[in-house]
């Protein structure tokens, strides 16, 4: 099974779970960089990327995408921001969505928080990349470079119940 894990991280924790996740699979990893970064410190991240992600905007992707049909399964990796997927994602989903058929295609989410609820996130993928196959979501909440084993423990868990029939 080919797979291919994309994902956006400002601060580096989806970053974590991303490379350990990629290590587990063999999968191909993709990091979404923007044109324009947001500001990662203070007042400013917090205002510039909740707003954008509240306004589910579109920011523009420096990351050329490969081509996806060649991939079995894409797993998808946002953190949450005011609620909502990190906007980098809409940018993501939009251009997937208009330039490849992934009807049918698998697709996995690995979301981070610190510790709110995810389900308004899957749900606005779900529904812009309606006719996927969705897998259980993958959550972690704030992980950090040392609960490496924990991760780990519980990326295989997650490959056992959704990926191995
Ligand atoms: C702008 C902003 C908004 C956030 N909003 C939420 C939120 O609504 N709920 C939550 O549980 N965590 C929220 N967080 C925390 C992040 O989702 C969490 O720290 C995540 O793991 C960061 O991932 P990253 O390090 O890959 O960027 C927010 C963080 C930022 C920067």
């Amino acid at each position: 099974m080919k797979v291919l894990v994309v994902y956006y991280s400002l601060e580096g924790h989806t970053e974590i779970v991303a490379r350990l996740l990629t290590e587990e699979l063999g999968a191909d990893l993709l990091k979404l960089e923007l044109l324009r970064p947001f500001p990662d410190k203070g007042f400013k991240k917090y205002f510039w990327c909740g707003k954008s992600a509240v306004f589910r905007e579109k920011p523009v992707l420096r990351t050329k995408m490969p081509d996806l049909s060649q991939y079995d399964l894409i797993v998808i990796g946002t953190p949450i921001w005011a609620g909502n997927c990190a906007s980098p994602i809409n940018s993501l989903i939009d251009i997937v969505r208009n330039d490849y058929a992934l009807a049918g295609k698998k697709i996995g989410l690995l979301v981070t928080n610190g510790g709110g609820s995810i389900k308004k996130c899957v749900k606005q993928i779900e529904k812009t990349l309606n006719g996927c196959i969705f897998l259980k979501p993958l959550h972690f909440i704030n992980p950090s470079k040392e609960q490496r084993e924990e991760i780990v423990s519980r990326i295989k868990t997650w490959i056992n119940e959704n990926l191995k029939s």
